[in-house]
Order: C-alpha cells, then structure tokens, then sequence
C-alpha cells in the first residue's frame, strides 16, 4: 500500500492535478488560490511543487498531498482516492494489506445499480415489453440517441423481473434491499420498488449511477407519478443534482448552470443544445449542491417551475447561494410550466427567457410587486418588507 502511494505520488505532479480543478497562480516558489474548501475573498491556499503538498492559511487550515485533496474534493474515502489515482497513474493496485468496508460496499452498490441500469435499458430498447415506454417518450419528443446518453431504462410491470435477473447474477436480497431496489412486503417478502416506470438513473458527477427515479407512463394512475430510490450509502439526495454527470464539462466552460426541476426538464434542454442543466428533483435546491456546483461555476441561471414552489425554492436558495458568492440570474418562463414544456410549445420563447435572464435582485422586486399589485402606501411598504432585507445581504 505504502509503495502505491508514493508511486503514485511520483507520478502525478500536484501542481498539475490541483491545476486541473482550480485555477493555481504563481507566487514566488509556491502556487496560490482561493481555497476551494471554505469561503473567502483572498488566496490562502497554497500549493508548494517542492514539497508536492498543499495547505490552506485561512480558516480552514486543512493541508495535505494530492490523495488528501481528491478525498475532500469528491468526498472520498483514503482508498477509493488513491484507487482512482493509480488508475489514473495507470497503476495497478494488487493486493490490499487493509480491507476498506465502506469502499467496498459502495462499489457493490455501484455495481449492482450498473447492471439494474443496463437491465432496464436493455427492456426498454430490445424487448416487446419496452414498446409501450417507447411510444411514451417518443410523445415527449425524446429522440433514441438522447434517451440513450441518458441511459433510459423501463421497469416491466413486475413483482419481482429485476429481483430474479440480480439473484441469478449472485447477488443477495440485503444486498438489493439496502440499494433500495427491492422493498420488503408482509411476512418477509420482497418485491420490485421500480414496476411499469420508465427510469432514470441518477449519476454522481464522475458518472457512477448512486441511484434511480421512475416514472409511470400514465398520468391518470392513482400511485404517484415518480418514485425515487431511497437513501442509501451511495446515495445523498441533498447532495445529488440529476444530469451532473453529462452537464460538468459544458458547465465549467460556460461558467454557468441550468437550474432546473425535472428530469425531462433537463433531458429537452440537453437535446437542445443547452448541455449545461442539472436538476433538483422537484425539492429544495440545498447548500450542499451549490457547494458541489462551486467547482464548476460561479454562475446560476435558475429555471424552475413557474408555481408557487418553484418561487419559494428560489428564494429560499439565495441566501445560501449569496454566501458562496454566486451570480444568480433567473430565467423568467411565463408561458409554460416548466422548461421541458416550454421547449416543444416555443422554443423561440424559451431561447429568449434564457437569454433575458434577469438578476435576482429584479427578480424579488417583480416577486413582491406580484404579491402587493396594489399601489397604496400599505402595499408599498410590504413590498419594501420583501426586497429590502435581501438588498442588505
Ligand atoms: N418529483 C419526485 N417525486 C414526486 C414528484 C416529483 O421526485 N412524487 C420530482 C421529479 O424529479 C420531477 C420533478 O420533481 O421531475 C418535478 O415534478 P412535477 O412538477 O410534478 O413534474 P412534471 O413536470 O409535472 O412531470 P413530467 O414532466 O414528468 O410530466
Ligand atoms: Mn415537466
């Protein structure tokens, strides 16, 4: 192990790794940054290329190698950083003089939501039983190739297909049941959580599918219309935005992000052209996924829906998001739900609303003014109640 970490270390200079995540500046013998791990305005993180280590002086005082760095940076454990940097350092790591269970079980999950993926998209793509979810997405103007890249799934209308397909591949019902696969009925039994839904699987940014939402192909049916996988060790919902995976790249080149609801808000937006979306899921957008986003951006266009919750999600993300110094604009979507609508019922619009996004500060004021459309000084001062506390952060 020891002699992995140092070849390792030998092989991977730090400037340049660190380089590749935040922008590092020469200042004297070492490299200086904003410390990508707490807030603040002036560099206190220093990389020093001497002694391949690097340190924060401000007020998180963390410092370290280039394993410790990966580990805070994707929130890794010591052995899957130093496994993703061997195989970057092409590195083969043989035997394992210590055994990390929390590693291994995740990998498992990992593994085990892989082929429940390939599962899904195999019915949806290359069974009869797929037809029905394919005539549906084809309706929601999804074409094969993105439906493909988003690796679409369909769950058969079944008590227990995924169930039987995962114990022929020797894995354990506690194994499915604590992926959140299966759910345990009456006198111990288990079946299916995902049945007749089409899926989507949730990756985390470095593209390892941590879990799954369905959704039913028919709107009148009395279940609800999506499910989601539940907490599991890979899984964090408050930390997980759904299409990261596809969007990182185009996010950290436009410096900027699609903030949006849905899944099929950010698959329509994807398809066309606008790669740079991530949604919350319906739930409130929380500190740790603009934390996550602060890698990438210090813009946010948010595009929610446009009810009453979507409002509420957004004002309630500022403050956070004011803190971590973002720029926030909002794209104003009038005339459609949500932006996935928005697209099939006029793109020209939409295209519009993104370009005129406005800035949060107009945002509230049009916000308060709608709440308080009167004119009389009593309405006056509500709306002063609503924008002036935001104007003073
Ligand atoms: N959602 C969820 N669980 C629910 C309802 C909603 O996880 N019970 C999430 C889903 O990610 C969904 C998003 O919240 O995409 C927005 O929900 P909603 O506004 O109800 O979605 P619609 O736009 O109506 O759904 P669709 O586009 O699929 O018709
Ligand atoms: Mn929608």
């Amino acid at each position: 192990m020891n002699d992995t970490v140092s070849e390792v270390k030998k092989r991977i200079d730090i400037v340049d790794f660190i380089g590749s995540f935040i922008s590092l500046k020469r200042s004297g013998r070492n490299f200086k940054a904003i410390c990508p791990f707490h807030q603040e305005k002036t560099p206190s993180f220093v990389v020093s290329p001497e002694r391949q280590i690097w340190h924060c002086f401000g007020s998180c005082s963390e410092g370290g190698d280039i394993i410790k760095f990966l580990m805070k940076w994707e929130n890794l454990t010591f052995y899957e950083a130093l496994k993703e940097l061997a195989d970057k350092a092409g590195i083969k790591i043989k035997s394992t003089p210590f055994e990390d269970r929390v590693w291994k079980k995740k990998e498992r999950i990992i593994k085990l939501n892989t082929l429940t993926a390939d599962y899904f998209s195999y019915v949806l793509q290359d069974s009869k039983y797929g037809n029905k979810a394919v005539d549906y997405l084809k309706s929601r103007n999804i074409n094969l190739k993105i439906a493909k890249k988003f690796n679409l799934g369909y769950a058969p209308n079944s008590w227990d297909s995924l169930y039987n397909f995962l114990s022929k591949k020797k894995f354990e019902k506690e194994e499915l049941f604590e992926a959140g696969l299966i759910v345990s009925g009456k006198s111990q039994s288990y079946y299916d959580r995902f049945r007749g839904r089409i899926i989507f699987p949730i990756s985390d940014a470095r593209g390892n599918i941590i879990a799954f939402s369905g959704r039913l192909l028919d709107d009148e049916a009395k279940e609800a219309k999506y499910i989601n996988s539940p907490e599991t060790p890979v899984y964090h919902k408050r930390e997980s935005l759904y299409g990261i995976n596809l969007a990182k790249d185009k996010i950290r080149k436009e410096n900027n992000v699609y903030i949006v609801e849905g899944e099929f808000d950010v698959i329509s937006m994807y398809q066309k052209g606008f790669e740079n979306s991530v949604a919350i899921k319906g739930s409130a957008f929380t500190r740790d996924q603009l934390m996550y986003l602060k890698r990438y951006t210090n813009t946010l266009t948010l595009a929610l829906d446009a009810d009453a919750s979507g409002e509420e999600a957004m004002k309630r993300a500022l403050e956070d998001a004011e803190n971590l110094e973002f720029e926030v604009k909002i794209a104003i979507i009038d005339f459609a739900k949500d932006p996935d609508e928005a697209i099939k019922k006029d793109f020209e619009a939409f295209k519009k609303a993104l370009k005129n996004s406005i800035s949060i500060y107009d945002f509230i004021i049009s916000y308060a003014q709608k709440r308080h459309p009167d004119t009389d000084a009593f309405s006056k001062k509500k709306i002063a109640d609503i924008v002036i506390p935001f104007i003073e952060k």
